[in-house]
């Protein structure tokens, strides 16, 4: 199998040229290349051992030494620039001497066991010794070696044999510039000098796993466990990360139909190379055995599931939905998108929704994370997107991170972001909780504004009180580019005293001088961005903050070019791709009302139907009225609401309420417990199309494997559509990707064959931008001029009082996902095989609470049980838990609390008492008797339905 081609060093951007001969050859490149590159470029391969293009050239092996004319010595060509006139040779017999000297005391302390190592065919070392000839090794293995060095096999993925290691420290480095976790050094000098991890092993380490140091490996020291136990790979196949919105290219390396491992692309346009734990390894949940791969039906939820023929399951749920349209109305039914489906898969579900069922209740699980971003970023620059790619922050000076814990919920941007920091960019973090951005090996944030949850807009009103009262302002750039009058409003409202630092100083919990001089710093430090999460938009004045910071960037001037920018960082793989796609209740693909003339017009006529001017229902509607009688029946697509949305028993209850629940998933999900229908999905292994991520870039996924449930998700919907007696005709995801071009302006250019092309893209992609458009807003906003809102800051209802005194806040971990789903189904356990609270130790002591014990959470709408992590990463009268498990309950003690404008639901505050407690929760003990029960009726029904 033919890996990517590797230059040896990185290439160099500088826009010189510099003409040199190597071998006889002439070869141009940029300034600043080595000669090694230069030689690659040439296609001429220099033998090498410590370098690597992901990583600076480190000049230790002497494996690559060149001659050069003119020039005493044999330079290492990887750490020798090119100039112009240079003549090199790679080749001559005193290097072949060095070289085979070098490779002969490598050899002469390495295993000889080529035949029986998992690296058999793809070790450099191997390759190397070949590439120089060696043919003999004096020295005899007599003499002290590493041999008999013990091997770490602590990490779930990877292994690390030392008696493999030739201390290169490409690991080391990898560790450090690519991810920038700095958890491995070399320990000792000479002959002693071995790699550690700090720590007795890796598990135990700093180490998150992301395999950075495994891919830069020449040998077979670091060593994916999933090649040792299968072989090398024979085949791979490019396709796209299906977890988080940073959408890392990977080439999934086969065996057959067999995933051996999957290795981050070095061209992947968000990833460079580079990925984390999860994309890497974590993809052992498409074969876990719990997955279901046949349709079942029930006619009441106390029922056992029958397993049934996918013809049957089909004709069933159309009936079904047939018979509640009839008795109850078209309005009855609706459909739920999700974010972890392809655009392709998506866009066939409010087709089916609209077209067929004749409303528009079709909406999104970006209901309840970036919802507050479309409105706010659409009202202000006219797009529901964000303004930058990811490679933007490279150009950044001041870079502020507002709820958003990159390192953790984004961690290859996280990784970028750390390199551009570790350059001397600024940082600015506000968050309630110390994240790992704050302070972290060689990044320190200059200001941690901390303040209290749910005050996200009085800080951004503070913010630019102090840009316009202190003079900030880029005039000229609002003059030129934003309505002028909106401005002038906006200007004179942050500038009353009520919105200044001092005023709000209480309120937020930060001194007004350090708000001031995070302000002054944003405004003045050069190119400023802004990056953002859930903790912006997962509050009831979401959209006023996500407005609010539009504002700011415009008032700066930093926007419409590289380095700046406003910048969300969205959480799931395709949460843009899923609301790009017209998954709104108000919104056709491309953020087009439902209500405008032209644009239902141009769907009819392409769909052949009559379209509904009204909006539908939003996910928070739907589950009212199905609590009031009007809503019947839900077509629940890879979302699972009964984990994800807030308030628990709200959601089931509404579930239960209903007389048709469809769900389509991979795994019998919390959702599913309260289902008629259950329609097994495909992973995105087993499937075709695109994600879009978080820069708007738009990736092929490309199936890898046989569905094994037999069908891609887009047929499964087209199946039903066709029940329902609207045939879908479409023969391949391209087909579909085809439609959406042709009535999507900003997708105009978008097919499988520019993917092929260009790897990836990122819309708007037209005839104007056929390669697509990185930076947004260049010349002028998408609405013509940028408007500016007011930004009044009005607090939650959601308060502390004596019954609840402390405010709750949600987030996530690096090693698992969103509800878990899939990542608890892989060794990702390993690193969080539950959830906790973070409790200040002061909070702690006043409740008698220790670390490890369980703790009561109580809320006003319900309560939950946890175990205690007391820790000053939260400040006092804070508690923060992630809600990766279901059992752990998060969403039953958050409350129905919600944006105004998009109904977001506030999940970041919640107020809530702690006590210690002894035992779980009863809502905790009757959900265990309920899901084994549910579990015991699937496996009694459908067992040869799972995969063994
Ligand atoms: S573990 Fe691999 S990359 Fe690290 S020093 Fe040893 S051989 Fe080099
Ligand atoms: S897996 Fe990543 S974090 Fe762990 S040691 Fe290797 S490079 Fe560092
Ligand atoms: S989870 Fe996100 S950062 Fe990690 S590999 Fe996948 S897309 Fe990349
Ligand atoms: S590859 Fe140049 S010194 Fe090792």
């Amino acid at each position: 199998m033919e890996h990517q081609k590797d230059y040896g060093t990185p290439a160099s951007h500088s826009d010189q040229q510099v003409t040199l001969n190597i071998d006889g050859t002439d070869v141009t490149v940029p300034a600043g290349t080595s000669i090694m590159h230069a030689a690659m470029v040439a296609g001429v391969s220099v033998p090498k051992l410590c370098a690597t293009d992901s990583l600076d050239p480190f000049g230790s092996c002497r494996l690559c030494l060149v001659e050069i004319e003119g020039r005493r010595g044999y330079p290492a060509s990887c750490t020798t620039p090119v100039d112009n006139g240079l003549k090199v040779r790679t080749q001559s017999p005193k290097l072949a001497d060095i070289r085979r000297g070098v490779m002969e005391l490598y050899i002469s302390d390495h295993p000889l066991d080529c035949l029986t190592c998992a690296a058999n065919g793809d070790c450099e070392l191997q390759d190397m010794a070949g590439a120089v000839g060696l043919r003999e090794v004096r020295y005899g293995y007599e003499g002290e070696n590493h041999l008999r060095a013990e091997k770490d096999t602590s990490n779930p993925y990877f292994t690390f044999d030392p008696s493999k290691c030739i201390v290169c420290s490409r690991c080391v480095r990898a560790c450090e510039e690519t991810q920038g976790t700095f958890a491995l050094t070399i320990q000792g000098r000479g002959f002693e000098s071995k790699v550690a991890s700090g720590v007795n092993n890796f598990l135990e380490s700093e180490c998150v796993s992301c395999g950075a140091c495994v891919q830069a490996c020449p040998t077979a020291t670091l060593m994916e466990k999933s090649v040792i136990q299968h072989g090398q790979p024979e085949h791979s196949v490019t396709t796209t990360c299906a977890y988080c919105g940073v959408g890392c290219s990977f080439n999934a390396e086969m065996k057959g139909e067999e995933l051996i491992r999957m290795v981050p692309n070095k061209d992947g346009g968000a990833n460079h190379g580079h990925s984390c734990v999860k994309g890497r390894f974590a993809w052992g949940y498409a074969t876990h055995k719990d997955r279901i791969t046949k349709p079942m039906i029930r006619k009441s939820i106390t029922d056992p599931w029958t397993e049934v023929s996918w013809d049957e399951a089909i004709s069933y749920a159309a009936s079904e939905i047939q018979r509640i349209q009839g008795k109850y109305g078209k309005e009855s039914v609706g459909a739920i998108t999700s974010s972890r489906c392809t655009n392709e898969e998506v866009y066939v579900v409010q087709k089916l929704v609209r077209a067929v069922f004749g409303s528009n209740n079709v909406d999104t699980c970006a209901r309840v994370c970036h919802s507050p971003t479309g409105y706010g970023l659409k009202q202000t620059l006219g797009e529901s997107a964000g303004t930058q790619t990811f490679d933007s922050v490279m150009k950044s000076d001041v870079i502020m991170v507002i709820g958003a814990n990159p390192t953790d919920g984004h961690p290859v941007f996280g990784s970028q972001m750390k390199r551009r920091l570790r350059e001397g960019a600024k940082l600015i973090v506000a968050d309630p909780r110390a994240i790992d951005l704050v302070s972290s090996p060689h990044v320190k944030a200059d200001y941690h504004l901390k303040l209290r949850p749910g005050t996200n807009v009085a800080l951004i009103s503070a913010m630019a009180h102090v840009v316009v009262t202190e003079g900030l302002v880029d005039e000229e750039f609002v003059k030129a580019r934003c309505e002028w009058d909106s401005f002038v409003m906006w200007r004179d409202f942050v500038a009353k005293p009520e919105n200044s630092p001092e005023a709000l100083e209480s309120e937020l919990g930060i001194k007004a001088a350090d708000l001031r001089a995070a302000a002054r710093l944003f405004a003045t430090g050069g190119n400023a961005a802004i990056y953002y999460g859930l903790g912006v938009t997962e509050h009831s004045q979401g959209s006023t903050m996500v407005m609010g910071i539009a504002n700011l960037a415009m008032a700066t001037g930093n926007i419409g070019r590289e380095g700046v920018g406003v910048n969300p960082l969205r959480g799931q793989n395709n949460v843009q791709g899923s609301c790009d796609m017209g998954s709104m209740p108000h919104e056709f693909t491309g953020y087009r009302h439902v209500s405008d003339d032209a644009t239902r017009a141009l769907f009819e006529s392409a769909w052949g139907r009559p379209l509904s001017a009204d909006p539908g229902l939003r996910i928070p509607n739907m589950l009212d009225q199905a609590i009031e009688g009007s809503f019947k029946a839900l077509y629940c697509n890879g979302e699972d609401i009964a984990q994800s949305d807030p308030d628990t028993q709200h959601v089931t209850h509404a579930l239960e309420s209903m007389e048709c629940v469809i769900v389509q998933d991979l795994f019998l999900n919390e959702t599913a417990m309260y289902a008629h229908v259950f329609l097994p999905g495909a992973s995105f292994l087993e499937k075709t199309g695109t994600f879009t991520n978080a820069e708007r870039r738009i990736s092929p996924v490309r199936r890898v494997m046989t569905p094994k449930n037999g069908y891609e998700d887009w047929e499964i919907t087209a199946k039903l559509s066709t029940a329902l007696g609207y045939p879908m005709h479409y023969k391949h995801a391209s087909d579909i990707l085809d439609e959406i071009a042709a009535l999507t302006p900003t997708f105009a250019g978008v097919s499988f064959k520019k993917l092929d092309e260009l790897g990836s893209v990122q819309w708007p992609c037209t005839d104007e931008f056929p390669n697509g458009t990185p930076t947004m807003h260049i010349d002028e906003f998408v609405r013509g001029k940028g408007k500016f809102f007011i930004t009044q800051y009005v607090p939650t209802t959601e308060k502390v009082n004596a019954k609840y005194p402390l405010i709750l806040t949600t987030g996530r971990i690096l090693s698992q996902y969103n509800v878990g789903a899939q990542t608890r189904r892989t060794d990702n356990v390993a690193w969080h095989p539950e959830d906790m609270v973070e409790i200040h130790p002061h909070d702690a002591e006043d409740r008698g609470i220790s670390e490890g014990d369980w703790v009561g959470i109580a809320s006003r709408a319900g309560e939950t049980v946890l175990r205690a992590k007391i820790t000053e990463r939260v400040q006092p009268g804070v508690i923060y838990t992630t809600f990766h498990h279901p059992e752990s309950g998060a969403n039953v003690i958050t409350t129905d609390n919600s944006d105004w404008a998009t109904n977001c639901p506030e999940f970041k505050v919640t107020a809530v008492q702690v006590t210690r407690v002894s035992q779980l929760s009863d809502w905790q003990r009757s959900y265990r008797q309920f899901s084994e029960e549910q579990i015991a009726f699937a496996q009694n029904t459908a067992k040869e339905a799972r995969i063994e």
